[in-house]
């Protein structure tokens, strides 16, 4: 039977039962990160907290919300709205919160892609983190309909659509998916289900994965510098933190993320309070009706480029095109054949890529929003088939890349 002396704290009680120094020592303490990083590096840690906004804003709004065709619309816009005290900023928090977190997880994926962080051992990082991506996309998908409004409504017409899977016609999948012919009460409740349970379940687990998957190989560089951990880490607890290539997890590296984080909360407060509206359409505020089609159906900001995706082609190459951009970023680790985990304005050809991926997965956005009508579809076109040729280049022009 194990020894217990008199805890002297409860932090001693909680040691000698839980080994929580341990825990601590091994993820926080000697977790060690590379000195030479920027303040791209906090976007991570701001991204966790953004999650936790979602998760308990949106436990107060479980709280009056009503999974049924009849009553949704107005308990989002009537009840949580106008009648439940602050029921309004909880919405807006959870409105703007459910929008950033994508404009943060682009931006930490653009960063990898940059500084090569998905190489040298950090393929699970990176595999991880689409797997965050892909779920993420379902879980505002699916909170997208909740409120019931003609947004909601038709968005889920036209996805659920897509499971016809073009010529296959096969319509049987789309209404088992639907529970219905059209979405209706059984739609919206396992929508439902999918938004406040399932979905939330598994991100924490991916999470909690993907933080997993950095322990080992570290995060990178801005240099993509390899790094003895060991003996940098020997290093830094010798005292000689001057010339230490490593700073500690607690709290080195967390007040560099919690001053990042500061300037993050003043922009996200300004946004709930100031300019909520950015992240609600305003066509949602009607009840969602399925005898009136609204003339432009488009989905939100963040899912734009890859709509652009489908459109302009034919209906069975663009859903072939459109599944191709789903999964090509996952693809990355193994599409990029240069062994160099350098920025990438050290890696010659790669830093063309990179920005005219950037610039064309914008300019797809901004043509997903617009009419796809005369010029506007021909921009839509040549955009879209940009993004097929640079990720069908890729491995060519990294296989012949020097090494650095
Ligand atoms: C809510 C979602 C996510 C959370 C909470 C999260 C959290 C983190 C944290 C805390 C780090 C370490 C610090 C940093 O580099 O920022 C990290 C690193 C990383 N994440 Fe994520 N992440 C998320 C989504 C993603 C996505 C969508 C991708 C894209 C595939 C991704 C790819 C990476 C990569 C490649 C690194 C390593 C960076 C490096 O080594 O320099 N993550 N993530």
């Amino acid at each position: 039977m194990a020894h217990f002396t008199k805890a002297t704290s409860i932090e001693d009680w909680l040691n000698q039962r839980l080994a929580v120094r341990t825990l601590r020592r091994v993820l926080a303490e000697e977790y060690w990160i590379p000195k030479d990083i920027n303040f791209l590096w906090a976007m991570g840690m701001i991204l966790a907290v953004t999650f936790g906004f979602l998760l308990i804003s949106g436990i107060f709004l479980l709280m009056y919300y009503k999974p049924d065709t009849a009553l949704a619309f107005d308990s989002v816009n009537y009840t949580i709205m106008q009648e439940v005290g602050y029921g309004w900023l909880f919405r807006h928090i959870h409105g703007v919160a459910a929008s950033v977190v994508f404009l943060l997880i682009y931006i930490h994926m653009f960063t990898g892609i940059y500084y090569g962080s998905y190489k040298q051992g950090r393929e699970m990082i990176w595999i991880s983190g689409m797997l965050l991506f892909v779920t993420f996309s379902a879980e505002a998908f699916s909170g997208y309909m909740l409120p019931w409004g003609q947004m909601s409504y038709w968005a889920g017409m036209v996805i659920t659509n897509l499971f016809s899977l073009g010529s296959l016609d096969l319509n049987g999948l789309v209404e088992w998916i639907r529970g219905d012919y059209v979405p209706g009460d059984a739609f919206l409740t396992r929508f439902f289900m999918l938004h406040v349970l399932l979905m939330p379940l598994i991100i924490i687990g991916i999470i909690v994965l993907h933080f997993g998957t950095l322990r080992i190989p570290h995060v990178n560089n801005q240099e993509g510098a390899e790094i003895d951990f060991d003996a940098e880490a020997e290093k830094y607890l010798k005292g000689d933190t001057k010339n230490a290539k490593v700073i500690r997890f607690q709290w080195d590296f967390l007040s560099k993320d919690f001053m990042v984080m500061a300037f993050f909360l003043t922009f996200f407060f300004y946004l709930v309070f100031y300019h909520f509206e950015f992240a609600m359409d305003p066509v949602n505020f009607d009840p969602a009706d399925g005898l009136k089609t609204p003339p432009h159906i488009y989905p939100e900001w963040y899912f734009l480029w890859s709509y652009e995706i489908l459109r302009p082609f034919s209906k069975n190459i663009g859903l072939l095109a459109f599944g191709f951009a789903q999964v090509i970023f996952v693809l990355l680790p193994f599409l990029d054949r240069s062994p160099n985990a350098k920025p990438a304005h050290k890696r010659g050809i790669f830093f063309v890529w990179f920005w005219i991926l950037l610039i064309d997965m914008i300019v797809l956005s901004v043509m997903g929003k617009v009419p796809p009508s005369g010029i506007f579809s021909q921009i839509g076109l040549v955009a879209a088939l940009t993004f097929i040729g640079l990720w069908i280049a890729l491995p060519f022009i990294t296989m012949f890349e020097k090494k650095a």
